[in-house]
């Protein structure tokens, strides 16, 4: 350890304030100093791996050489705040407030309906932000890389991009289908309603009255760091943390001595690689060494014969760098430059390029690197230096392989990479593959060089590496020298894909699992470098080669990153509707500016109380096991630990005899909650559950799989059926009968506010207030008053606003309450227990995977006559609301046909896997896609178009669903006739059909689905609502109702509906919390329904107290509302009301498999194009049209953000979002890392949604309906389109026509189902001879 103890003065600013902190933790990052130390908690916390931007800021330095001022975007989650001396912060409160004077981003993001849920925006706001510091008219390419590194789970980003897209120079248009018009153009053209239609609008915000961007107005840089810059402190600067010397040399001489005293010591440059290392594998630097402020590591040489780069340079500047380079060298000398600039475009987010520096990366050696394949096939040389002096090594497959021979020796550091330039005849290549195109670490990546003979194509030199596929980059060594000497050909590319087979060998068993996948893109990947360099050589007008056969080009091409565009039309207001009343106009979501400028406060954010202690939980590391004993006397001595709460501390119940809150003797799952610490903070509880020692005794039959449960029995309830006609019979009468499988893999809700609550007892009267994210405040509170045994009435949730939900914060919040709950009681302490990403994604659930078997009988038309279909869910260990899915999926699962004999059949799995529970759509987006696989099939067999099969199954007249309730399927076929029009399916199926004849590595798909969605819950009782509405003396409004804000904007609609009730404008009215102190016993935001009944009770409520003003108004026509409240104060008239609404008839007698279970029914079609690529497996989304029945929307803005949102959710379940388990049960994707929801990127290129007016719906508010859920489950038309692109490939192939249809249609499902010569020659394994590294659970 260092032998100064005193620390220096860590000196930066924030929002142009200094910030001198005289004890620095090392330990502790910026996102922890900005919410704890200075307030300032707009800057979310979503992850803490640097993986979502929920915490970005910018940062701004002056580079004391050049005198620049730098700003980039970072992740405040990864950054020490050691390292920012000299830095200055801006956070999303330094840019703009309410109360002071908004940014035009803020005001943008906000008006353009860029926020839902709001936990993402500040960090959208802070990228935009930082991009438009560097480059006030950006182009939109720039604004989708600045954004690439945000996640958001409600918009569906479509909005974000509007808002962003307000600030850049020039609209591309969208190009549509490539004529050059603007799909607003073409729409004019076409015969869809929007044609013919005055009343349909285009426009969901108007750019008139934006603050105009004027960058004078920007924060300055502080001139006292400006004088730091131009001064440099060349002093060591120490930083002593409580267990971590930070140590900051100011020159190189001291960094090296400093390196050789402590050659263990790492060097910090970004902490991309180390911090979350530290964070999340446990490992521990009690010094790190910062080069920041040493400029040797960042000079910039060029020479005749190639590039120095220094290590210290951000992979941000190394692009910037190349670029350069690029564009002043001859193409032939720029190949391995051009090269990395392509993987340099989809490494990681911009937040983390800005972050990681190019000496971190190439020293963390990650398998999964994706530059240092290319710097070593393009035979890149390390400068090192110490002490001792300098030397080079070659960056090669020994270096990267940590060799010691081949390594730096521990008192080196890596001063800068050479990287050579390129010669004539000589090409350099890289590739990679992930779950999806941007922003994913690699499954295989690698680098390839050829150098050939001058004039000829006999290979002088190959290299080839590949990251992925080993514990560290390999090199295919023994490859390359054997094909030295041979022609660029055919046999050569046989031989090569042989022998790399054979030397980049792949046990069956291999972390990271997806072996056979992997081995395929190994040679896969070969064969578009073989093209490519015939391509190439043809450039050179080399003759002897062979011809890339035209039907082969398109392997060479990348799927392009392009800019979304679309258009969204819904039905104008009436014009005779007074401009007062909001409903039915796309008013912005109510908080929209309040999360922009990161002053909405969610749970997290209550500033820290007196006495409040920190919870932290320790689960379970056995699936299935006895808990023998628990020990936690180690944590208790631990400083700072308060006490620890085991299931003995619990004074009442502890949950159910199959549920309990917190486990007694059993675990029934890995993450499974045993026992809780408190401790005085967050960290010092999270390091004390390490302490905590438990034993196990492994307990069996241990489950994880549907095929387990079913050969085990092992169900959580019992068989649930709807049957109609007469199926056997049937059977016997049809042309063809086909029997399949459908695999539906789980979904993890990645709501972006992870699950937090907080405990507050109240002194002597056993009172509790509990501040909680949830979806359901009366469950917490009966939850919290069975496991303490004190009435309910003395328990009061409030709900301020949630940071998305998704399903997946109505059970839970009520465990993680209790159990903090307990913890409060027990100490007398306010409790706050807040999961991190990891916890929440191991311990939560999700959507449940499923197995579906159907048999179907059609006739040679495509008529199905019988369908039989019996679906298993994977529930998890408890019931949860496993048999509530089950019985909703079965509901659900005719989706829009009309088949004469049909027989569900449904059960819910018992597994030793985390409970699964409600998630967005309930069950039927598992449903729709077993549906329409079997449809998809029954078309292949006709060889006839799904879409014909579609078409002649659907209902079509007044008829009745499986249950026996009535319906008009009337608007269902509008939207599928006019989805069909607005995206011009039958002309652009024959454009897939014709470039599909002309390639053979690329493929289209195309498919469109129709939908009929069911809202609401299967009894009256849970759709009952209250809302109590309070006129004050001065004429103003508030309004509180049992819904809760998740960010679907329910606060906004209900304010809609008190504004046209009461006849006053919006800003009248105030909607504070959702309280059960004052909304009791309310019923779980959730099943599209929230705002329809919520909005009924507050129309109640409005309508009771105008009844009330009536005779005054009448006396007083001509007088003004605060008139008229007056008067009524005056008079002793009540200006308070409670509303209720008994809620809609819904019943369903599961016994007779009858009932009218569902209030209405929401319609909608949706069609997407995608194109493939049979080597990769990757795809691209070319298109969506989207067509949603919404009678007479409340708020346009608010559902089609929904549908859209929904949409891109839906089709991250159906697409990228993959759990993996270990065989033991543990859940390997727990962050954004593993776990890969949908970025900006991934939306499809061109994305348009209509809500479709439709005839009145007297039973709900105004005639709207609820469109929350649907959307998810149109998000299978992009599987279909995946699944109809690899049918294609598969009958060009001549290989089977059906194939296991699995979702998520991940590159690697994808890959293998378009099998060829590829995945012929890859060696397969006996699964019964290997222990996967992970198992399928449906
Ligand atoms: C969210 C996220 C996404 C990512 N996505 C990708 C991706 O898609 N593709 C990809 O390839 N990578 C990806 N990465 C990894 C990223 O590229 C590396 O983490 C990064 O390059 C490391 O650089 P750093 O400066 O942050 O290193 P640090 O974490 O600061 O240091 C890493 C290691 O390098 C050593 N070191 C650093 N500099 C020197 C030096 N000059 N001399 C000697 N040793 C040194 C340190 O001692 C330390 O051991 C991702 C990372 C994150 C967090
Ligand atoms: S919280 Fe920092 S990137 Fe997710
Ligand atoms: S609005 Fe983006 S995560 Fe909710």
């Amino acid at each position: 350890m260092p032998d100064q103890w005193r620390s220096d003065e860590l000196v930066f600013f924030v929002n142009g304030r200094k910030v001198i902190e005289r004890d620095a933790d090392p330990e502790v990052t910026l996102l922890t100093f900005l919410r704890k130390n200075l307030g300032l908690t707009g800057t979310k916390d979503a992850c803490g791996r640097g993986g979502c931007g929920a915490c970005t800021v910018m940062v701004s330095r002056c580079d004391p050489v050049s005198k620049e001022i730098r700003h980039f975007s970072i992740t405040a989650c990864l950054v020490p705040i050691c390292s920012l001396y000299g830095a200055a912060v801006t956070t999303v409160e330094g840019v703009g407030s309410i109360k002071t004077k908004l940014h035009p981003v803020q005001e943008r993001i906000a008006k353009s309906h860029g926020t839902q849920c709001g936990f993402c925006t500040p960090g959208m706001v802070m990228s935009m932000y930082t991009l438009l510091r560097n480059h006030p008219q950006p182009s939109e390419e720039q604004l989708m890389e600045a954004l690439g590194g945000n996640l958001c789970r409600c918009t569906g980003y479509r909005p974000i991009l509007d808002g962003g897209k307000t600030f850049c120079t020039e609209s591309n248009g969208c190009q549509q289908n490539g004529t050059g018009k603007c799909c607003l153009d073409q729409r004019e053209e076409d015969s869809s309603s929007r044609g013919r239609n005055s009343e349909i609008s285009t426009e969901l915000f108007t750019k008139d009255g934006f603050q105009p961007l004027d960058p004078t107005q920007e924060l300055i840089f502080p001139p006292a760091l400006l004088r730091m810059a131009e001064n440099p402190e060349k002093r060591t600067l120490t930083f002593h943390g409580e267990r971590v010397t930070w140590i900051s040399p100011g020159t190189l001489k001291d960094l090296l001595e400093l390196k050789a005293k402590y050659p263990e010591a790492p060097l910090v440059l970004g902490n991309t690689s180390l911090g979350p290392a530290m964070r999340s594998q446990g490992h521990f630097h009690p010094v790190l060494l910062s080069p920041a402020r040493i400029s040797e590591l960042s000079i910039v040489s060029t020479t005749s014969e190639g590039l120095t780069i220094g290590a210290g340079c951000s992979l941000a500047q190394v692009k910037h760098i190349l670029a350069e380079r690029v564009s002043e060298l001859p193409e032939e000398k720029a190949e391995t430059y051009q090269t990395l600039l392509k993987h340099l475009q989809s490494l990681a987010g911009q937040q983390i390029r800005n972050l990681a520096s190019l000496g971190g990366h190439v020293m963390s050696r990650h398998c999964y690197s994706d530059l240092n394949p290319i710097l070593a096939v393009g035979n890149a040389t390390l400068n090192l230096i110490s002490k001792e002096g300098t030397r080079q090594i070659p960056l090669n497959e020994h270096f990267l392989a940590g060799l010691p021979r081949a390594d730096l020796k521990p008192e080196e550091i890596l001063q800068s990479v050479y990287i050579p330039h390129s010669r004539k005849w000589e090409f350099v290549s890289a590739f990679r593959q992930a779950q999806c195109q941007q922003n994913a670490l690699a499954d295989v990546n690698a680098g390839m060089r050829v150098l050939f003979k001058e004039g000829t194509d006999t290979v002088e030199d190959l290299s080839i590496t590949y990251g992925g596929v080993g514990a560290a980059t390999v090199g295919a060594h023994r490859t390359c020298q054997q094909l030295q000497g041979r022609c660029w050909n055919e046999q050569m590319l046989e031989e090569a894909c042989r022998l790399l087979l054979d030397e980049v060998s792949l046990p069956g068993s291999a972390p990271g699992g997806r072996v056979e996948f992997k081995r395929t893109l190994v040679v896969s990947f070969f064969f578009k470098f073989y093209l490519e360099v015939l391509q190439k050589l043809k450039k050179l007008d080399y003759l002897g080669s062979p011809e890339v056969s035209e039907l082969f080009l398109s392997a060479l091409e990348d799927f392009p990153v392009t800019v979304p565009q679309g258009v969204q039309t819904y039905q104008r207001v009436a014009p005779c509707q007074p401009l007062q009343d909001p409903v039915g106009r796309p008013i912005m979501h109510l908080s929209g500016l309040k999360h922009a400028t990161g002053e909405a406060m969610f749970c997290g954010d209550i500033p820290r109380l007196d006495r409040e202690l920190a919870m932290a939980l320790v689960t379970s590391a056995r699936a299935r096991a006895k808990i023998i004993s628990i020990d936690f006397s180690k944590a208790l001595e631990l400083p700072g630990v308060v006490d620890v709460i085991t299931a003995k501390d619990i004074p009442g119940t502890n949950g159910a005899e199959d549920s309990k809150i917190l486990a007694v003797d059993e675990v029934l799952c890995v993450g499974h909650i045993i026992c809780a610490v408190v401790a005085e903070t967050d960290v010092q509880a999270k390091r004390a559950i390490e302490k905590v020692k438990i034993t196990y005794e492994d307990l069996e039959p241990i489950i994880f799989t549907i095929e387990d449960a079913i050969k085990h029995n092992s169900f959580l309830c019992p068989e649930k059926k709807l049957e109609q006609g007469n199926i056997e019979e049937a059977f016997g009468k049809v042309d063809q009968i086909i029997e399949g499988e459908v695999h539906i893999g789980g979904q993890e809700h990645f709501y972006m506010e992870t699950q937090r609550v907080l405990v507050i007892p109240k002194r002597g009267d056993q009172e509790l207030d509990i501040h909680v994210s949830t979806q359901d405040p009366a469950h917490v509170q009966k939850t919290v008053s069975s496991t303490l045994n004190i009435p309910i009435n003395k328990i009061t949730c409030h709900v301020k606003q949630v940071g998305g939900g998704f399903g997946g914060k109505i059970g839970r919040p009520a465990i993680l309450g209790a159990i903090a709950a307990v913890g409060a009681i027990k100490t007398g302490h306010p409790i706050r227990l807040v999961l991190d990403r990891e916890e929440d994604m191991l311990i939560t659930g999700g959507r449940h995977p499923l197995f579906g078997k159907y048999k179907v009988g059609f006739m040679k038309d495509g008529r199905i006559e019988a369908l039989d279909i019996e679906c298993f869910i994977n529930g998890g260990c408890t019931p949860e609301d496993s048999e509530a899915v089950a019985e909703f999926l079965l509901l659900k699962l005719e989706n829009a046909y009309k088949i004469q004999n049909l027989r569900f059949r449904g059960r819910a799995c018992m597994t030793n896997l985390a409970s699964n529970t409600s998630f967005r759509g309930f069950g039927f987006p598992q449903g729709i896609l077993v549906i329409e696989s079997c449809i998809t099939a029954v078309a292949a067999k006709c060889g006839l178009l799904p879409e014909k099969v579609r078409e002649k199954n659907m209902y079509k007249t007044v008829d009745k669903a499986i249950y026996k309730q009535e319906f008009n399927p009337e608007p269902l076929i509008r939207c599928w006739n006019e989805c069909l029009d607005k995206s011009s399916f039958h002309s652009r199926r024959m454009q897939v059909e014709e470039f599909n004849k002309k390639n053979y590595w690329k493929k289209k798909g195309i498919a469109v689905i129709p939908m009929k969605f069911s809202v609401g819950f299967t009894a009256t009782s849970y759709h009952q609502a209250a809302a109590l509405v309070h006129i004050y003396t001065d004429g103003s409004v508030l309004v509180t109702q049992g819904g809760n804000e998740l960010g679907q904007g329910i606060h906004t609609k209900i304010l809609q509906v008190a504004s046209r009730e009461l006849k006053i404008p919006m800003s009248y009215i105030h909607i504070s919390e959702t309280s059960t102190a004052t909304v009791p016993n309310t019923i779980t935001t959730a099943a599209s329904i929230g705002s329809d009944v919520n909005g009924r009770a507050v129309q109640d409520a409005c309508q009771i107290l105008l009844k009330r003003l009536e005779p005054i108004i009448k006396e007083h026509p001509e007088g003004t509302w605060e008139d008229w409240i007056k008067t009524a104060f005056e008079q002793s008239i009540s200006l308070s009301a409670t509303g209720f609404f008994r809620g809609y008839k819904a019943f369903m007698d599961w016994e007779k498999g009858e009932g009218e279970p569902f209030p209405y029914y929401i319609y909608g079609a949706a069609c997407s194009e995608v194109e493939i690529d049979c080597l990769t497996g990757a795809h691209k989304k070319i298109r969506t049209d989207i067509v949603m029945e919404a009678c007479s929307s409340l708020n346009p803005a608010i559902d089609v953000g929904q549908v859209e949102g929904a949409f891109i959710q839906g089709m991250g379940l159906y697409t990228t979002e993959e759990l993996k388990y270990s065989p033991e049960g543990v859940l390997y994707s727990r962050g954004p890392d593993e776990y890969k929801i949908p970025t900006v990127t991934d939306i499809p290129g061109e994305f348009n949604v209509s809500l479709l007016p439709s005839s009145p719906n007297p039973l709900t508010i105004y005639s709207s309906k609820g469109l929350g859920e649907s959307g998810v489950a149109l998000g299978s038309s992009v599987f279909l389109a995946i699944a109809d692109a690899v049918a294609t490939a598969r009958r060009e192939r001549d290989v089977a026509e059906d194939f296991p249809v699995k979702s998520p249609a991940t590159p690697e499902w994808v890959r293998m189902a378009c099998a060829d010569r590829f995945t012929e020659m890859i060696p397969r394994d006996d699964p019964k001879t290997l222990k996967p590294w992970s198992i399928p659970v449906a």
